[in-house]
């Protein structure tokens, strides 16, 4: 009946969090098993002291003896309270290892997932696993199961003496122990139930709370300020109403023990009543008193392990979400044997490639592409053609379903994931810069470079003078105290500290004044001898000087040649072309 407690799924869960978290500790484990096993006994001492104690007082009434099971009891008593104190401190310790240890382990598994992994997941969710839920595992195995396994052994040694001291009481005084059984599985799988949307819930507030964040500005503009606060009103009451049902599910509980016990108390008061009147027993009123004792000191215990079960419900809950995280395959789980790419120079070529997101709909299908060294080549189109798509799949962000890229004739899916990407250095459509200084912004690019490269890098991008007047100052969450052409000249100045021999640069000057990018993109055509340049654009006066000019529509390459050619027939390119410069006069 027991197993009925735990699926295979908590089960296996277990084991996992056990061999990898508390195995190492099992010396450790004992010792604080030995210490609640004596906790244990010092309340059977006390049971059988005190029926001693009564004897004396109902029959020889020696005072002597009285004074001399007092002090026994006393120091039986001291020891359990020096246990008592050594035992949670002894536990947390062992607890917050552990659950650090796991920490540390779901950090390095969540910065290797894949990029669609993120692309579908809340930050909320990971939010809420790297903190929350780490935390309810962690109060669980340390203080909870701590408790646990002192009411589990109370109730066994107790039990035992009771037993010993008469069987047909004992027995007299469990057989409700199936309904208390009862109880605790019906109100098991509610908990479970309730706990899994719970997360949920509690996952989603705290993405409102992270979007609420990120899109404050918008939010202010738009005067969407209501719409937002009722957005995570409507969360939290979400909360609320399930913490109510998780209370109101583990309520259940008690009362039922409660009223399991009352039954037990007359049975035993009855039973053990009419055991010491009747001449067919050994029973006298001081053991029927003790008896009843120890029914006593095992109700607490009872009644913390039936809420141990409604806890250890919603902890396998907790347990599961991390498992599921910690099993989800990284991008480099399977890399042994492979090498690293280490060549300086890199000729790209993306041969009849099919890729899709995760929505099945195919972005690309057939489609062949070469970025050759020491040339330019740019991609242009209209907006959602995929030409940031191409970029994710040649710095292998996202896994082509179909067909080969090759650095230098050799598919990359040959060599080591970090390798291919020490390749790139990239001005992404979408900059990311981290709330540290400008310096320590561009320096993250090549953390090896010295002072001196990174006054260099600022120069060539034109962000040396706003490098220096803020000096150490960090740039706020996200860059949120920069312009946006500033955060754009941190990430150029980033590509030109990378010594990587391709440069990718999507929409690199898109924020930037004329003036400006027409000194940045003199620095870019310097950076680009002997690199491997992609660029993307919707500019088409940065891509005349290409070597070779890529136009996609739809994910399908539509046309293909340079600025001249294109120029000199009727081409979709050509039309563009006239379109734009029509519109610029
Ligand atoms: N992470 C993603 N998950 C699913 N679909 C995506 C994802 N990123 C882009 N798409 C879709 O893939 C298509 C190509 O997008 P992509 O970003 O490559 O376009 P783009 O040519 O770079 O456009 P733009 O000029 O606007 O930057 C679009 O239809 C887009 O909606
Ligand atoms: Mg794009």
């Amino acid at each position: 009946m027991a197993a009925k407690f735990f699926s295979d799924k908590d089960r296996s869960n277990i084991r996992w969090f056990w061999t990898h978290y508390m195995k190492d500790k099992l010396p450790w484990l004992i010792f604080v098993m030995v210490l609640i096993i004596i906790q244990g006994f010092v309340y059977q001492q006390f049971l059988a002291f005190t029926e001693k104690g009564l004897r004396v007082i109902f029959e020889d009434g020696a005072f002597w003896d009285l004074l001399k099971i007092c002090g026994f009891v006393i120091l039986a008593f001291s020891m359990r309270a020096a246990i008592s104190y050594i035992t949670p401190v002894l536990s947390v310790w062992l607890a917050s290892d552990a659950v650090f240890k796991l920490r540390s382990h779901l950090i390095s598994k969540v910065i290797h997932l894949r990029q669609s992994f993120f692309d579908t997941t809340n930050p909320g969710e990971l939010i809420l696993r790297l903190v929350n839920q780490v935390d309810g595992v962690s109060a669980f195995v340390g203080q909870t199961t701590l408790n646990a396994l002192r009411d589990v052994v109370t109730i066994i040694i107790i039990s035992g003496y009771l037993i010993y001291k008469s069987a047909i009481l004992f027995v007299a005084a469990v057989v409700i122990l199936p309904i208390i059984f009862f109880i605790l599985k019906s109100v098991s799988e509610k908990i479970k139930k309730i706990q899994t949307a719970s997360e949920k819930v509690v996952g989603a507030y705290m993405t409102s709370i992270n979007e609420m964040s990120g899109g404050i500005r918008t939010i202010k503009m738009s005067n969407q300020e209501d719409t937002e606060i009722s957005r995570m009103v409507e969360a939290s009451a979400g909360i609320k109403d399930l913490s109510i049902k998780l209370q109101k599910a583990q309520a259940l509980v008690l009362p039922g023990i409660d009223l399991s016990s009352a039954f037990v108390f007359v049975l035993v008061i009855g039973g053990g009543g009419y055991m010491v009147l009747s001449d067919d027993f050994q029973m006298d009123g001081a053991s029927i008193i003790t008896f009843i004792l120890g029914m006593v000191i095992i109700f607490d215990p009872a009644r913390g392990l039936s809420q141990f079960f409604a806890k250890l419900q919603a902890s396998l809950i907790l347990l599961d979400s991390i498992r599921v995280l910690m099993d989800t395959k990284g991008e480099k789980s399977n890399e042994d044997g492979k090498m690293a790419f280490a060549e300086d120079t890199v000729d790209i070529s993306m041969n009849k490639i099919s890729f899709s997101y995760l929505d099945g709909t195919d972005v690309f299908e057939d489609m062949s592409l070469q970025f050759k060294s020491g040339a330019k080549t740019a991609i242009v189109g209209s907006t959602g053609s995929g030409k940031t798509t191409i970029l994710s799949l040649i710095t292998r962000l996202y896994e082509i379903s179909d067909g080969q890229i090759m650095f230098n004739g050799k598919d990359t899916r040959e060599f080591t994931l970090g390798s291919i990407r020490n390749c790139f250095s990239v001005v992404a459509q979408d900059i990311v810069i981290f709330n540290k200084s400008i310096r320590d912004n561009i320096h993250y690019a090549n953390p090896s470079a010295s002072v001196e490269d990174v006054d260099q890098a600022a120069r060539l991008a034109r962000v040396d003078g706003l490098m220096h007047e803020r000096g150490d100052i960090p740039v706020g969450p996200e860059g949120s105290q920069l312009s946006g052409g500033q955060k754009q000249r941190i990430a150029i100045a980033r590509a030109f500290l990378s010594p990587a021999p391709v440069l990718i640069l999507d929409e690199a000057t898109s924020a930037l004044d004329a003036l400006t990018e027409k000194q940045v993109n003199d620095s870019f055509a310097e950076l680009q001898k002997g690199k491997t340049t992609i660029v993307v654009t919707h500019k088409f006066a940065s891509v005349i000087d290409a070597d070779k000019i890529y136009v996609i529509e739809s994910g399908k390459l539509v046309e293909e040649g340079t600025h001249l050619k294109f120029m000199a027939r009727d081409s979709i390119y050509k039309s563009l072309f006239n379109a734009q410069l029509r519109d610029a006069k």
